[in-house]
Protein backbone atom coordinates (compact mmCIF):
# COMPACT_ATOMS: atom_id res chain seq x y z
CA UNK A 1 0.00 0.00 0.00
CA UNK A 2 1.33 3.62 -0.81
CA UNK A 3 -0.03 6.35 0.56
CA UNK A 4 -0.28 9.64 -1.33
CA UNK A 5 2.98 11.91 -0.61
CA UNK A 6 2.81 15.63 0.10
CA UNK A 7 5.67 17.33 -1.24
CA UNK A 8 6.69 20.43 0.02
CA UNK A 9 8.10 22.49 -2.64
CA UNK A 10 8.43 25.54 -0.07
CA UNK A 11 12.22 25.05 0.89
CA UNK A 12 12.88 25.75 -3.05
CA UNK A 13 14.27 29.24 -3.81
CA UNK A 14 11.21 31.56 -5.00
CA UNK A 15 12.83 31.82 -8.80
CA UNK A 16 11.15 33.64 -11.71
CA UNK A 17 9.75 32.19 -14.52
CA UNK A 18 11.14 34.10 -16.82
CA UNK A 19 14.80 32.35 -17.99
CA UNK A 20 16.51 34.96 -19.17
CA UNK A 21 15.66 36.96 -15.94
CA UNK A 22 17.60 34.31 -13.90
CA UNK A 23 21.71 34.01 -13.53
CA UNK A 24 24.53 31.15 -12.89
CA UNK A 25 23.90 31.69 -9.03
CA UNK A 26 20.66 31.48 -8.42
CA UNK A 27 20.27 28.17 -10.46
CA UNK A 28 22.71 26.85 -8.82
CA UNK A 29 20.87 27.81 -5.68
CA UNK A 30 18.04 26.16 -7.33
CA UNK A 31 19.39 23.14 -8.17
CA UNK A 32 21.08 22.88 -4.51
CA UNK A 33 17.65 23.32 -2.86
CA UNK A 34 16.29 20.52 -5.05
CA UNK A 35 19.19 18.14 -4.51
CA UNK A 36 18.90 19.01 -0.51
CA UNK A 37 14.85 17.60 -1.06
CA UNK A 38 15.90 14.50 -2.70
CA UNK A 39 17.95 13.28 0.24
CA UNK A 40 15.55 14.13 3.01
CA UNK A 41 12.68 11.51 0.65
CA UNK A 42 12.59 8.69 3.05
CA UNK A 43 10.16 6.50 0.87
CA UNK A 44 10.29 5.41 -3.10
CA UNK A 45 6.55 6.91 -3.68
CA UNK A 46 7.46 10.06 -2.08
CA UNK A 47 10.92 10.29 -4.17
CA UNK A 48 8.28 9.98 -7.45
CA UNK A 49 6.37 12.76 -6.24
CA UNK A 50 9.35 14.49 -6.55
CA UNK A 51 10.76 13.56 -9.56
CA UNK A 52 7.54 14.97 -11.43
CA UNK A 53 7.62 17.84 -9.39
CA UNK A 54 10.86 18.31 -10.06
CA UNK A 55 11.22 17.13 -13.61
CA UNK A 56 7.79 17.10 -15.05
CA UNK A 57 6.31 18.45 -17.08
CA UNK A 58 4.61 21.27 -15.00
CA UNK A 59 8.29 22.02 -13.26
CA UNK A 60 9.97 25.06 -13.52
CA UNK A 61 12.74 23.05 -14.87
CA UNK A 62 10.75 22.06 -17.46
CA UNK A 63 9.02 25.74 -18.72
CA UNK A 64 12.78 27.18 -18.50
CA UNK A 65 13.88 24.86 -21.25
CA UNK A 66 10.95 25.35 -23.01
CA UNK A 67 11.93 28.83 -23.23
CA UNK A 68 15.22 28.09 -24.76
CA UNK A 69 13.63 28.68 -28.32
CA UNK A 70 13.16 32.20 -27.57
CA UNK A 71 16.89 33.38 -27.14
CA UNK A 72 19.35 34.73 -29.26
CA UNK A 73 22.58 31.87 -30.09
CA UNK A 74 24.44 33.53 -27.46
CA UNK A 75 21.80 33.24 -24.54
CA UNK A 76 21.25 29.63 -25.94
CA UNK A 77 24.68 28.43 -25.57
CA UNK A 78 25.20 30.01 -21.91
CA UNK A 79 21.34 29.10 -20.74
CA UNK A 80 21.92 25.71 -22.34
CA UNK A 81 24.82 24.81 -20.16
CA UNK A 82 23.12 25.90 -17.49
CA UNK A 83 19.96 24.17 -16.99
CA UNK A 84 21.63 21.43 -18.29
CA UNK A 85 24.31 20.95 -15.40
CA UNK A 86 21.13 21.82 -13.34
CA UNK A 87 19.01 18.98 -14.82
CA UNK A 88 21.53 16.51 -15.00
CA UNK A 89 22.42 17.22 -10.93
CA UNK A 90 19.00 16.71 -9.98
CA UNK A 91 18.77 13.57 -12.39
CA UNK A 92 21.54 12.13 -10.54
CA UNK A 93 20.16 12.74 -6.97
CA UNK A 94 16.79 11.24 -7.86
CA UNK A 95 18.66 8.01 -8.91
CA UNK A 96 21.24 8.05 -6.21
CA UNK A 97 18.46 8.28 -3.74
CA UNK A 98 16.34 5.89 -5.61
CA UNK A 99 18.80 3.02 -5.33
CA UNK A 100 19.26 3.63 -1.46
CA UNK A 101 15.62 3.64 -0.81
CA UNK A 102 15.44 0.39 -2.64
CA UNK A 103 18.50 -1.33 -0.31
CA UNK A 104 17.14 0.22 2.20
CA UNK A 105 13.19 -1.05 1.71
CA UNK A 106 15.08 -4.58 0.80
CA UNK A 107 17.31 -4.25 3.97
CA UNK A 108 14.09 -3.94 5.82
CA UNK A 109 12.07 -6.99 4.68
CA UNK A 110 14.82 -9.19 4.88
CA UNK A 111 15.45 -8.25 8.58
CA UNK A 112 11.72 -8.64 8.95
CA UNK A 113 11.61 -11.75 7.49
CA UNK A 114 15.10 -13.32 8.78
CA UNK A 115 14.33 -16.30 11.24
CA UNK A 116 16.79 -16.50 14.07
CA UNK A 117 17.69 -20.15 13.84
CA UNK A 118 19.45 -19.79 17.25
CA UNK A 119 15.83 -19.27 19.06
CA UNK A 120 14.87 -22.10 21.01
CA UNK A 121 11.91 -23.86 19.07
CA UNK A 122 8.38 -23.96 20.06
CA UNK A 123 6.95 -27.17 21.53
CA UNK A 124 10.38 -28.20 21.21
CA UNK A 125 9.85 -31.04 23.38
CA UNK A 126 11.83 -34.47 23.50
CA UNK A 127 10.66 -37.58 22.85
CA UNK A 128 11.24 -40.79 24.14
CA UNK A 129 10.23 -44.20 24.09
CA UNK A 130 7.06 -45.76 24.79
CA UNK A 131 6.62 -47.01 28.62
CA UNK A 132 6.11 -50.52 27.55
CA UNK A 133 9.67 -50.60 25.35
CA UNK A 134 11.46 -49.19 28.01
CA UNK A 135 10.13 -52.37 30.00
CA UNK A 136 10.78 -55.03 27.57
CA UNK A 137 14.32 -53.35 26.92
CA UNK A 138 15.02 -53.72 30.87
CA UNK A 139 13.69 -56.94 30.80
CA UNK A 140 15.54 -58.02 27.72
CA UNK A 141 18.73 -56.21 28.85
CA UNK A 142 18.96 -59.13 31.89
CA UNK A 143 18.24 -62.00 30.31
CA UNK A 144 20.78 -61.31 27.49
CA UNK A 145 23.47 -60.82 30.01
CA UNK A 146 22.27 -64.37 31.58
CA UNK A 147 23.31 -65.41 27.95
CA UNK A 148 19.71 -65.92 26.58
CA UNK A 149 19.32 -64.92 22.54
CA UNK A 150 16.71 -62.84 21.27
CA UNK A 151 14.32 -64.70 19.19
CA UNK A 152 11.15 -63.43 16.88
CA UNK A 153 7.61 -65.30 15.46
CA UNK A 154 5.12 -64.28 13.27
CA UNK A 155 1.85 -62.63 15.01
CA UNK A 156 -0.32 -64.33 12.48
CA UNK A 157 -0.05 -67.86 13.81
CA UNK A 158 -1.23 -71.24 12.51
CA UNK A 159 -3.65 -73.30 15.20
CA UNK A 160 -0.57 -75.78 14.97
CA UNK A 161 2.52 -73.23 16.63
CA UNK A 162 -0.31 -72.14 18.82
CA UNK A 163 -2.22 -74.59 20.21
CA UNK A 164 -1.71 -78.06 18.66
CA UNK A 165 2.41 -78.65 19.29
CA UNK A 166 2.08 -77.01 22.43
CA UNK A 167 -0.05 -80.18 23.69
CA UNK A 168 -3.14 -78.50 23.54
CA UNK A 169 -5.49 -80.29 21.09
CA UNK A 170 -8.74 -78.93 19.94
CA UNK A 171 -11.33 -79.22 22.37
CA UNK A 172 -8.97 -79.31 25.02
CA UNK A 173 -10.38 -77.12 27.80
CA UNK A 174 -7.05 -75.16 27.90
CA UNK A 175 -8.40 -73.64 24.78
CA UNK A 176 -11.35 -71.77 26.18
CA UNK A 177 -8.32 -70.15 28.68
CA UNK A 178 -7.26 -68.16 25.22
CA UNK A 179 -9.55 -65.96 24.13
CA UNK A 180 -8.59 -66.33 20.70
CA UNK A 181 -9.44 -64.16 18.01
CA UNK A 182 -9.47 -66.62 14.84
CA UNK A 183 -8.97 -65.92 10.85
CA UNK A 184 -10.37 -69.42 10.09
CA UNK A 185 -10.08 -72.55 11.02
CA UNK A 186 -6.12 -72.52 10.78
CA UNK A 187 -5.00 -69.02 11.32
CA UNK A 188 -5.52 -67.01 14.45
CA UNK A 189 -3.62 -63.75 15.57
CA UNK A 190 -1.63 -65.81 18.66
CA UNK A 191 -2.28 -65.70 21.81
CA UNK A 192 1.14 -66.02 24.05
CA UNK A 193 4.33 -65.89 22.82
CA UNK A 194 4.82 -69.66 23.65
CA UNK A 195 4.45 -70.95 19.88
CA UNK A 196 7.99 -69.28 19.33
CA UNK A 197 9.47 -72.12 21.48
CA UNK A 198 8.26 -74.39 19.10
CA UNK A 199 9.79 -73.04 16.01
CA UNK A 200 12.90 -72.54 17.69
CA UNK A 201 13.24 -75.63 19.03
CA UNK A 202 12.31 -77.11 15.43
CA UNK A 203 15.00 -75.29 14.08
CA UNK A 204 17.95 -75.93 16.24
CA UNK A 205 19.44 -78.26 18.72
CA UNK A 206 20.12 -78.12 22.45
CA UNK A 207 21.70 -76.02 24.66
CA UNK A 208 18.82 -73.95 23.90
CA UNK A 209 18.86 -70.13 25.64
CA UNK A 210 16.54 -67.88 23.93
CA UNK A 211 13.91 -65.24 25.20
CA UNK A 212 11.26 -63.82 22.92
CA UNK A 213 9.31 -60.49 23.51
CA UNK A 214 6.21 -59.59 21.32
CA UNK A 215 2.36 -58.85 20.70
CA UNK A 216 0.19 -61.29 21.89
CA UNK A 217 -3.45 -60.66 21.39
CA UNK A 218 -6.83 -62.14 23.73
CA UNK A 219 -10.26 -60.86 23.46
CA UNK A 220 -10.04 -59.89 26.98
CA UNK A 221 -10.46 -56.12 28.31
CA UNK A 222 -10.52 -54.66 31.83
CA UNK A 223 -8.32 -53.19 34.57
CA UNK A 224 -5.36 -55.74 34.12
CA UNK A 225 -6.66 -57.04 30.35
CA UNK A 226 -6.04 -55.72 27.35
CA UNK A 227 -6.99 -57.02 23.99
CA UNK A 228 -3.41 -56.85 22.27
CA UNK A 229 -0.29 -56.83 25.31
CA UNK A 230 2.81 -58.18 25.03
CA UNK A 231 4.60 -60.76 26.83
CA UNK A 232 8.59 -62.22 27.24
CA UNK A 233 8.50 -65.63 26.69
CA UNK A 234 11.56 -67.41 27.83
CA UNK A 235 13.27 -70.99 27.25
CA UNK A 236 16.04 -73.15 28.27
CA UNK A 237 16.97 -76.47 27.16
CA UNK A 238 19.80 -78.37 27.95
CA UNK A 239 20.49 -81.81 29.44
CA UNK A 240 20.25 -80.49 33.25
CA UNK A 241 17.63 -78.25 33.79
CA UNK A 242 15.63 -77.89 36.54
CA UNK A 243 12.74 -76.75 38.64
CA UNK A 244 15.10 -75.08 40.96
CA UNK A 245 17.65 -73.51 37.95
CA UNK A 246 14.10 -72.12 36.71
CA UNK A 247 12.94 -71.25 40.32
CA UNK A 248 16.52 -69.28 40.67
CA UNK A 249 16.71 -67.20 37.94
CA UNK A 250 13.08 -65.95 38.07
CA UNK A 251 13.86 -64.74 41.37
CA UNK A 252 17.29 -63.46 40.47
CA UNK A 253 15.22 -61.50 37.56
CA UNK A 254 12.81 -59.97 39.28
CA UNK A 255 15.35 -58.64 42.23
CA UNK A 256 17.50 -57.44 39.26
CA UNK A 257 14.40 -55.78 37.38
CA UNK A 258 12.77 -53.71 40.54
CA UNK A 259 16.02 -53.21 42.17
CA UNK A 260 14.37 -54.05 45.69
CA UNK A 261 12.44 -56.86 47.97
CA UNK A 262 8.92 -57.82 46.34
CA UNK A 263 6.62 -60.44 48.22
CA UNK A 264 6.64 -62.73 45.50
CA UNK A 265 4.79 -66.19 45.31
CA UNK A 266 4.84 -69.63 43.10
CA UNK A 267 1.72 -70.75 42.72
CA UNK A 268 0.98 -74.30 41.60
CA UNK A 269 -0.81 -74.06 37.88
CA UNK A 270 -1.56 -75.97 34.82
CA UNK A 271 -0.47 -75.36 31.48
CA UNK A 272 -0.11 -78.20 29.09
CA UNK A 273 2.93 -77.17 27.99
CA UNK A 274 4.46 -77.68 30.80
CA UNK A 275 4.84 -80.18 33.64
CA UNK A 276 4.52 -79.06 36.71
CA UNK A 277 3.85 -75.57 36.34
CA UNK A 278 3.32 -72.64 37.85
CA UNK A 279 2.06 -68.97 38.05
CA UNK A 280 4.25 -65.99 39.89
CA UNK A 281 2.14 -63.73 41.76
CA UNK A 282 3.33 -59.96 42.95
CA UNK A 283 1.65 -58.10 45.58
CA UNK A 284 0.97 -54.94 44.45
CA UNK A 285 0.87 -51.54 46.12
CA UNK A 286 -2.88 -52.16 47.10
CA UNK A 287 -2.07 -55.33 48.90
CA UNK A 288 -3.77 -57.55 46.21
CA UNK A 289 -2.08 -60.44 43.92
CA UNK A 290 -1.20 -59.18 40.48
CA UNK A 291 -0.40 -62.44 38.43
CA UNK A 292 2.91 -61.54 36.14
CA UNK A 293 3.84 -65.05 34.78
CA UNK A 294 3.40 -68.72 34.07
CA UNK A 295 6.15 -70.92 34.01
CA UNK A 296 7.31 -74.39 34.34
CA UNK A 297 9.51 -77.22 33.20
CA UNK A 298 8.82 -78.22 29.50
CA UNK A 299 6.76 -81.44 28.81
CA UNK A 300 8.29 -84.39 27.33
CA UNK A 301 5.78 -84.58 24.61
CA UNK A 302 6.77 -80.75 23.59
CA UNK A 303 9.96 -81.61 23.34
CA UNK A 304 8.98 -84.36 21.25
CA UNK A 305 6.47 -82.77 18.94
CA UNK A 306 9.53 -81.02 18.36
CA UNK A 307 12.48 -83.93 17.70
CA UNK A 308 14.26 -83.37 20.81
CA UNK A 309 15.06 -86.43 22.88
CA UNK A 310 12.89 -86.49 25.89
CA UNK A 311 15.25 -88.68 27.62
CA UNK A 312 18.10 -87.07 27.35
CA UNK A 313 17.15 -83.48 27.74
CA UNK A 314 14.97 -81.20 29.89
CA UNK A 315 13.61 -78.12 29.63
CA UNK A 316 12.03 -75.09 31.78
CA UNK A 317 10.10 -72.26 30.40
CA UNK A 318 7.92 -69.02 31.40
CA UNK A 319 6.16 -66.11 29.41
CA UNK A 320 5.59 -62.60 31.12
CA UNK A 321 3.04 -60.14 31.22
CA UNK A 322 5.08 -57.44 30.09
CA UNK A 323 2.52 -54.69 30.57
CA UNK A 324 1.51 -56.25 34.27
CA UNK A 325 5.42 -55.66 34.89
CA UNK A 326 5.28 -52.30 33.52
CA UNK A 327 1.88 -51.41 36.37
CA UNK A 328 4.31 -52.36 39.36
CA UNK A 329 7.45 -50.85 38.13
CA UNK A 330 5.53 -47.49 37.65
CA UNK A 331 3.07 -47.76 39.57
CA UNK A 332 0.12 -47.99 37.57
CA UNK A 333 -3.03 -49.28 38.32
CA UNK A 334 -5.37 -49.53 34.81
CA UNK A 335 -2.80 -51.56 32.34
CA UNK A 336 -5.21 -49.75 29.26
CA UNK A 337 -3.82 -46.08 30.26
CA UNK A 338 -0.69 -47.64 27.59
CA UNK A 339 -2.35 -48.13 24.75
CA UNK A 340 -4.78 -45.17 24.99
CA UNK A 341 -1.85 -42.62 23.56
CA UNK A 342 -2.98 -39.93 26.17
CA UNK A 343 0.32 -37.66 25.88
CA UNK A 344 -0.17 -36.39 29.14
CA UNK A 345 -0.42 -39.83 30.26
CA UNK A 346 2.63 -40.93 28.08
CA UNK A 347 4.92 -37.57 28.75
CA UNK A 348 5.17 -38.89 32.26
CA UNK A 349 7.99 -41.25 31.47
CA UNK A 350 10.66 -39.06 29.85
C1 LIG B 1 0.56 -68.00 29.05
O1 LIG B 1 0.26 -67.25 28.12
C2 LIG B 1 1.63 -69.01 28.90
N1 LIG B 1 2.03 -69.12 27.52
C3 LIG B 1 2.79 -68.65 29.78
C4 LIG B 1 3.81 -69.73 29.91
C5 LIG B 1 4.92 -69.73 29.09
C6 LIG B 1 3.64 -70.79 30.82
C7 LIG B 1 5.87 -70.76 29.17
C8 LIG B 1 4.56 -71.81 30.92
C9 LIG B 1 5.67 -71.77 30.10
P1 LIG B 1 -1.05 -66.87 30.75
O2 LIG B 1 -2.27 -66.98 29.95
O3 LIG B 1 -1.18 -67.01 32.21
O4 LIG B 1 0.05 -67.85 30.28
O5 LIG B 1 -0.38 -65.46 30.43
C10 LIG B 1 0.91 -65.11 30.89
C11 LIG B 1 0.93 -63.72 31.49
O6 LIG B 1 0.47 -62.78 30.53
C12 LIG B 1 -0.02 -63.56 32.65
O7 LIG B 1 0.57 -64.00 33.84
C13 LIG B 1 -0.26 -62.08 32.66
O8 LIG B 1 0.82 -61.44 33.29
C14 LIG B 1 -0.22 -61.73 31.19
N2 LIG B 1 -1.57 -61.60 30.58
C15 LIG B 1 -2.44 -62.57 30.26
N3 LIG B 1 -3.53 -62.06 29.67
C16 LIG B 1 -3.36 -60.74 29.58
C17 LIG B 1 -4.11 -59.66 29.06
N4 LIG B 1 -5.28 -59.83 28.44
N5 LIG B 1 -3.61 -58.40 29.16
C18 LIG B 1 -2.41 -58.21 29.74
N6 LIG B 1 -1.64 -59.17 30.25
C19 LIG B 1 -2.10 -60.44 30.18
MG1 LIG C 1 -2.34 -67.11 33.77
Amino acid sequence: MTTPVATDLSALPTLSSQLNELDEAQLNGFADAAIALITQATAVPELQELRVQLTGKKSSLTSWSKQMGQLDADDKKTYGGWLHQVRSRISQALSEQQQQLEIAALNAKLAKESIDITLPARGGQKGHLHPVTMITQRMQQFFVQAGFNVATGPEVESDYYNFEALNIPSHHPARAMHDTFYFDAHYLLRTHTSPVQIRTMEQSAPPIRIICPGRVYRNDSDQTHSPMFHQLEGLMVTESSTFAELKGLISEFLQAFFGKELTVRFRPSFFPFTEPSAEVDILDDNGKWLEVMGCGMVHPQVLTNCGIDSDKYTGFAFGMGIERFAMLYYGIDDLRLFFQNDVRFLQQFG
